[in-house]
Formats: C-alpha cells, structure tokens, sequence
C-alpha cells in the first residue's frame, strides 16, 4: 500500500479539522483523563484534544511511520507505531478516534475489545468517513473493478446497529449522529487533492493506470465547478457507562 503522506493530507487541514472539534465537544471532560487516540495521523489534534480536555496521559497510536515522523511532543503525550487491531493496554479513561476506524474491519468485534479498555466510567468518543455514497468515492471502485483491482470494503455498520451495539456493550449513555458537512472547494480539481490524501492511499498500489482514469472518470462525473461544493458524510459516536 502507497504510503500516507502527511503533507497531501493536511492540504485540507481546517476542512479536515472541523468534525474533530465537533466530536471533543461530545466529551466529557474530566480531572486527569488517560487517553488513547487511535489512528491518531500525525499527532497534531492528539495534541490539540490533550489540551483542551487537560489530560494526565494521552497515547497516540497509529500504524503509519511516515504520519508519525513529525508528532509533536508535550508532558504527558506519547505515541507509538502500531496497529489498532493489535494494540492492547490498561484501561483509558477516554477511547477517541478521528476519522480512522473506516481502515479497521469487523466494527462489532472491535467496539467490543474497545469497551473493555475503558475504566468503569470511560467513554468512546468516535468520528468516522462515511462518504461512500459520493461520486469521489464511487468512481474509485468503479475503476478499481475496471482494472481488476482489489475494491476497499467498506466497514461502516448503520448508525442503527452502533446505537444498538453501545446498548448490547452496556454503555448508559449514547449519543450517534449522522452529519453531512459542506466543503467550498476551490475547484471540482480539488476534489481528487482531497481523496489523494486519504482513500486513493489503498488504490494508488502501483497500478500506473489507476490515477489517470480515476482522474478522468471523476471529472465527467462532477463536471467542472468553481467553487465545488463537496458533500462529506459522517458518523459521530461519544458513548459512556
Ligand atoms: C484520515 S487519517 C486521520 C488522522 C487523525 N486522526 C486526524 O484526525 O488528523 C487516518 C489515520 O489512520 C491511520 N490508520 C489507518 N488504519 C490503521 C490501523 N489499522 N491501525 C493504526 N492506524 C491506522 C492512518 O495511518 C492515518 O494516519
């Protein structure tokens, strides 16, 4: 898999930055919080979410060194290399995570494992992608299955089945919502610069023709705007016991 690039995805920073601060404003913040962030990218809003809940400890993990290479330090906050499926540690006041659990399969087993890393009054606080119903997207597997490329599952389960997955894991308190956020785009181009930094990381394998066609095929889809207004749906989840 081509590697994440945190350049590319911070070209959209304040965009990328707005269902963050929607989901810590979900949180309950409370006196010297232990907080694993998983999937963290480059560890600028771990710190960020660090601060603004005044955390004691607060653990970033993801699985990509290159997002990681420039994490940016603080007393308290630490991150580490690996993958979410196979973290494992004590228990966490807080279990957050941006934008990062739509590269994870079988959501019903890792909620599961998650809820049983929290403390007794723990909560889960989650945002994910759920944008596969645009055309950035459907164009990707489209061409992708035209190429004879493997297609990225989608592992989002419906807001529905969360809610009842936080009911059957004992959470007290829910809170799933569906938000559909509006992005100005300078232009439909951009479109492509934006999933260059995220979704084109699984399809971008070394396959020259991938990009060209996506390229082409996406730009007779959404034609040519300026401004384009790129729709962009999303999951938010914060749970607690
Ligand atoms: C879209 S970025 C989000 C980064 C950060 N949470 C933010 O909001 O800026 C997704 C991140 O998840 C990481 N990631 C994807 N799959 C992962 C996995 N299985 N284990 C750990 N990290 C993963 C990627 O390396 C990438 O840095």
């Amino acid at each position: 898999m081509s590697a994440w690039s945190p350049d590319q995805y911070e070209k959209f920073k304040a965009e990328r930055a707005q269902p963050f601060w929607d989901l810590v404003a979900l949180i309950d913040p409370r006196p010297n919080m232990r907080i694993l962030d998983l999937g963290c990218g480059t560890g600028e809003l771990t710190r960020a979410l660090h601060k603004q809940v005044k955390a004691m400890e607060t653990l970033g993990i993801d699985n990509s060194a290159s997002m990681l290479e420039k994490a940016p330090s603080a007393p308290g906050l630490h991150f580490q290399n690996t993958n979410i499926e196979l973290f494992d540690g004590k228990p966490f006041d807080l279990i957050f995570s941006n934008a990062a659990f739509h590269w994870v399969q079988d959501h019903e087993r890792l909620f599961a494992r998650l809820s049983k890393m929290l403390t007794r009054d723990g909560q889960l606080a989650v945002q994910m992608p759920a944008n596969d119903g645009h055309w950035s997207h459907i164009t990707a597997a489209q061409v992708a299955r035209e190429l004879g490329l493997e297609v990225k599952v989608v592992p989002l389960l419906t807001p529905e089945r969360y809610a009842e997955l936080l009911f059957e894991l004992g959470f007290k308190r829910q809170h799933v919502r569906m938000q559909i956020y509006g992005h100005v785009l300078p232009s439909s181009e951009d479109v492509f610069e934006w999933v260059k930094g995220t979704l084109l990381t699984f399809y971008d394998r070394g396959d020259p023709r991938f990009m060209p066609l996506y390229r082409e095929r996406l730009s007779k889809r959404i034609g040519n705007h300026r401004p384009y207004f790129y729709t962009y749906k999303r999951v938010l989840i914060h749970a607690s016991f």
